[in-house]
């Protein structure tokens, strides 16, 4: 099927969306996205992604380019014109074409940014048999810039630690500095030990997980003891239970770090009740 997609205030089949060779975005890697969740045509934990878009555009300067109510409206209308039922809608944010490459950035009353959303359908996106089975994961060395709160389109080397995760025939890749676990290739990273959930507090080094927000507020809720500190892959692996989170993954149980079972080897009774729970509660709050 030929997606509608949303290209600067525009309306157009994917096959005629079109953006500069000369977009900062392409040329400089000079943007920031979101990805929200769509369960049942419903958008989760939408407010969220919304205000940290505004935040990662003001931590790079790049001026909001919509107005109030407008994402959502956009939200909307791809939703409708596409029929999503299930998967997400990814949202781009570029400093814009200045016409030519230049390091330095554009005045930002001559250029304004490019905007472009789009709907990925992932059907029966809650029954994915990697957030019911698990996944097992490596850990590799982080080495990506400092700003990781800020959500830039700069994923070329979590792209490659998904390949070396995949070359190692596993599913995912967590990075590791200064021994300790930063995040995973896309998501948050948890451990569970003695019925508490350990999980690395907010810094400039991790994403401000939308997620991440949202469980630790329904964990809270559900009595859950949470407490935030870094932890290492030997504490992973001596573990009781492991998961992550992300708006693609919403809660997915992790069984094997390095090549040593976590607990049982199998989705711990932690990681399950908070997928439920994390999916039972967005769906009700979902928009
Ligand atoms: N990734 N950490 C990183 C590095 C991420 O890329 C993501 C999300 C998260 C989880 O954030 P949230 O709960 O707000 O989705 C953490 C998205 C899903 C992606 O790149 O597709």
């Amino acid at each position: 099927m030929t997606r509608t997609v949303y290209v600067n205030g525009e309306y157009l089949p994917e096959t005629e969306a079109k953006v500069s060779i000369f977009d900062r975005g392409f040329v400089m890697g000079d943007a920031v996205y979101e990805v929200t969740a769509v369960v049942g045509g419903k958008l989760l934990d939408f407010a969220g992604h919304e205000a940290r878009l505004a935040r990662s555009l003001n931590e790079i300067e790049i001026e909001n380019p919509f107005a109030e109510g407008e994402l959502l409206a956009i939200h909307r209308e791809l939703l409708a014109k596409n029929e999503l039922v299930d998967g997400g809608i990814y949202l781009q944010v570029t400093r814009g074409n200045p016409g030519d490459r230049d390091f330095v950035f554009p005045d930002p009353a001559v250029v304004k940014p490019t905007v472009v959303l789009y709907t990925q359908s992932r059907p029966g996106v809650l029954q994915s048999p990697t957030g019911i089975n698990g996944i097992r994961v490596i850990s590799v060395p982080e080495m990506r810039w400092h700003r990781r709160d800020i959500k830039t389109v700069q994923l070329l080397y979590p792209s490659m630690a998904k390949m070396m995760a995949k070359k190692a025939g596993v599913d995912d890749a967590w990075f590791v500095e200064d021994g300790f676990v930063t995040e995973g290739s896309s998501n948050n990273t948890y451990i569970v030990k003695d019925g508490a959930i350990i999980t690395r507090p907010l810094s400039q080094d991790l994403l401000h997980g939308i997620t991440r927000a949202a469980l630790l507020r329904y964990a809270n809720e559900a009595q859950i003891k949470i407490i935030e500190r870094p932890f290492t892959i030997a504490e992973a692996q001596a573990a009781d239970e492991a998961f992550l989170t992300s708006a693609s993954a919403f809660v997915t149980p992790v069984i094997e770090v390095d090549g040593a079972a976590i607990g049982a080897g199998t989705p711990g009774p932690i990681a399950k009740r908070l997928r439920e729970i994390y999916i039972d509660e967005a769906l009700k709050a979902g928009i």
